[in-house]
């Protein structure tokens, strides 16, 4: 065959290929056979293989994955990807309703309803007609480009009719049934479940090897056209009727809604209705149907004021509490929790709950044995309600609370209500303290997870906190565990290596100080800058401190005077940790915003609000929440209302967000 014969019926295959997936997974009416279907693509697999300039980027298939990333690339997304504001009753479905109407002055609105599907958040680009990549939400601002593992998913046109650019959202999601398979082979393997499809999704999404993905039966739904105005659409409803004509797969469910009753009503339905679906959804969602309304409705700093989420209300199941056990945190703190008869609940299997404290069993008055109600809303945590004393059948054990520490046997106290065990060299609370340590906040050592430092903990190669700079030495050992390759433990040598020049306020913070958080932590650092000067320090030094109450004080200067922790200190310094602040040393004291008093006002596209603060109070500036004569500089967003009317009128200079990223240069990350 010739180059351009081959040219021609790569593209015949690839024509072919596309509409079958397209007729199997978007029209769910398939004109070829499973066989037809095989026959082809080998075919254009071989040619491939024959021809490899004649390979596009977009080829049918690169959809079988097998492509492994090193990682993801981080993608800025041109407009952010907003979060949804949630409504939880029939008073806030007819408030958010008011609001809208207020705004837009008129007495009617027409909303789309549409299902809330309990998935991943996805951005397609397309440009000449060509996907160009798929990005995840990320922190809404920056996400991650996972385009080989969602091109796994074949509805997905890698080709379309529209040749403008345009970006388009949806959800990529694990249909039930998916997830009961793979959960079900997982099982036979002997490898954790997953707890829910949204969790499956995601981690399939999140896999570096491509392969992972195609083999998991993930779907999507798309339901937002991102630029419609620029393709001269003015209709929510109408850019998604385009979405179905440029061969997306949008969801049936959807209707438009003319005010409050009808939008009640679709509640009511959906509610019902939920259970039959192929998939999970955890609301629905309301948007104004007008799109040219969508900019005087506006938006607040991470949601659109055109649209909401109405979420279903928690849903309780009941299910035996079979037993109570305690965990040891890192402070010694002990925590009961329940051992539940698995029971699925609004999306989850649940077998766990906290049940926080001995009061709170008490309170409840629950029994081992008992069945009881368990309560859990999508997103959060499972919950013990309360027993239900009526199914009692005599076989229910009251529990109480151990004399001795589960993991080293010594006697645990009470103090203030709550039990802990007070022994510094008990196995449980030297691993919490060290997985705490080595977290993202604290001392951010990449890849010493808390499987891992468990792992190493039963092996005997980590002890405690200093320990982990011993490492080094156990690497032949460590080299010989399952899932242990040079290039693992060099990664892992690297990241603890790293970990020595933190400045002190992360030390400060890993080294699990009760009650002692990051911010608290960071205020101590800039004020003592060595860590000797906390050995002198008395409860009014730090009572001194604006942010420490009498609690913390005594805690840190306790810390500061037990000699145990003096040694630990000792050992980490002899390993090389560094235990100096070093903000200010690595801050450039003449950058733009060094010792200004800044308020952020309006909405931020590159960066949230909470990011842009703490990077301006890296650099030296103080972010205050309200103008004043005592403001130096206003950086004012998109709806900026009356902060930036004050700042106006008191004269204080004011940029935008470029300006200001333009005045970070380096810090801007
Ligand atoms: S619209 C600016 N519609 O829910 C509008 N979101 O809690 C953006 N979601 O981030 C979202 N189904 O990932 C929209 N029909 C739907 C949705 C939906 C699921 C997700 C989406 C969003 C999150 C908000």
């Amino acid at each position: 065959m010739k180059h351009d014969e081959a040219a021609n019926r790569i593209n015949e295959l690839t024509a072919i290929l596309e509409k079958a997936n397209y007729e199997y997974y978007v029209l769910d009416n398939p004109s070829l056979s499973d066989a037809e279907f095989d026959r082809y693509l080998n075919e254009l697999i071989l040619l491939e293989k024959e021809w490899p300039d004649l390979k596009s980027k977009n080829s049918p298939s690169n959809r079988v994955g097998g492509q492994v990333a090193s990682e993801f690339k981080k993608i800025p997304h041109k407009r952010m990807m907003l979060s949804l504001g949630n409504v939880y009753n029939e008073d806030e479905v007819r408030h958010f309703d008011s609001s809208v109407k207020d705004v837009v002055g008129k007495d009617s609105v027409t909303y789309m309803g549409e299902v809330k599907i309990d998935g991943l958040g996805m951005s397609l680009i397309y440009e000449n007609g060509e996907l160009q990549y798929c990005v995840t939400r990320g922190d809404g601002n920056v996400g991650e480009e996972v385009t080989q593992n969602v091109i796994t998913i074949r509805s997905i046109p890698l080709r379309v009719k529209e040749k403008r650019p345009f970006e388009v959202r949806g959800e990529v999601y694990m249909p039930k049934a998916s997830l009961e398979r793979l959960n079900k082979e997982r099982e036979a393997n002997g490898e954790p479940l997953f707890a829910n499809a949204r969790n499956a999704a995601a981690g399939s999404i999140r896999n570096l090897d491509s392969s992972v993905a195609a083999k998991r039966g993930l779907e999507a739904f798309w339901y937002y056209l991102v630029n419609a105005e620029e393709l001269g659409i003015h209709k929510h409803s109408d850019a998604l009727n385009y979405l179905d004509e440029l061969g997306f797969r949008t969801n049936h469910e959807r209707r438009l809604l003319n005010g409050p009753s009808e939008m009640l009503s679709y509640i009511e339905e959906y509610g019902k209705k939920r259970e039959s679906l192929d998939y999970d959804i955890d609301g629905l969602v309301f948007k104004v149907d007008n799109l040219d309304s969508y900019d005087s409705i506006g938006y607040t700093a991470k949601t659109p004021k055109w649209a909401t989420a109405y979420k279903f209300p928690p849903s309780e199941v009941t299910t035996k509490l079979l037993d109570i056990f305690i965990t040891i945190g890192r402070t010694g703190r002990v925590t009961p929790n329940a051992v539940l008869s698995p029971v699925r609940v609004q999306g989850s299997t649940v077998q766990r709950a906290t049940l926080n404290n001995e009061d709170f069993i008490k309170e409840k008055g629950l029994m081992v044995g008992d069945i009881v109600v368990l309560r859990k809303a999508a997103d959060v945590i499972p919950e013990v309600v309360r027993p239900l004393p009526e199914k009692r059948d005599g076989t229910q054990t009251p529990w109480v609370m151990p004399e001795d520490c589960p993991d080293c046997g010594k006697k645990l106290s009470k103090v203030q209500g709550l039990h802990y065990c007070l022994n510094p060299d008990c196995p449980s609370r030297q691993i919490e303290g060290m997985i705490h340590f080595a977290s993202r906040d604290a001392m951010d050592i990449d890849g010493m997870g808390d499987k891992v430092i468990e792992e190493f903990f039963s092996e005997g190669f980590l002890s405690d906190i200093p320990s982990i700079y011993r490492l080094y030495d156990k690497m032949g050992e460590i080299k010989a565990l399952d899932g242990w390759s040079d290039k693992s433990c060099d990664s892992l040598i690297d990241a603890i290596e790293n970990s020595k020049t933190r400045s002190l306020e992360r030390l400060l913070f890993g080294l699990g100080i009760k009650e002692i958080g990051l911010k608290t932590a960071r205020g101590l650092a800039k004020r003592w800058k060595n860590i000797e000067d906390y050995y002198e320090l008395t409860i009014d030094d730090y009572m001194a401190v604006p942010d420490l109450g009498p609690v913390s004080s005594k805690s840190l200067y306790d810390y500061f005077h037990e000699p145990a922790n003096i040694e630990k200190i000792h050992a980490l310094q002899k390993e090389g940790v560094n235990t100096r602040y070093l903000g200010d040393d690595a801050v450039d004291v003449d950058n733009y915003f060094y010792g200004k008093t800044i308020v952020l006002t309006g909405s931020l596209e590159r960066y949230s609000r909470d990011q842009m603060s703490e990077i301006l109070e890296s650099i030296g500036a103080k972010v205050t929440g309200s103008v004043s004569k005592k403001t130096d500089l206003v950086i004012a967003g998109p709806g900026a209302g009356s902060k930036l009317d004050k700042a106006h009128a008191l004269g204080i200079e004011v940029i935008d967000e470029e300006e200001a990223i333009s005045h970070l240069g380096k810090y801007a990350g």
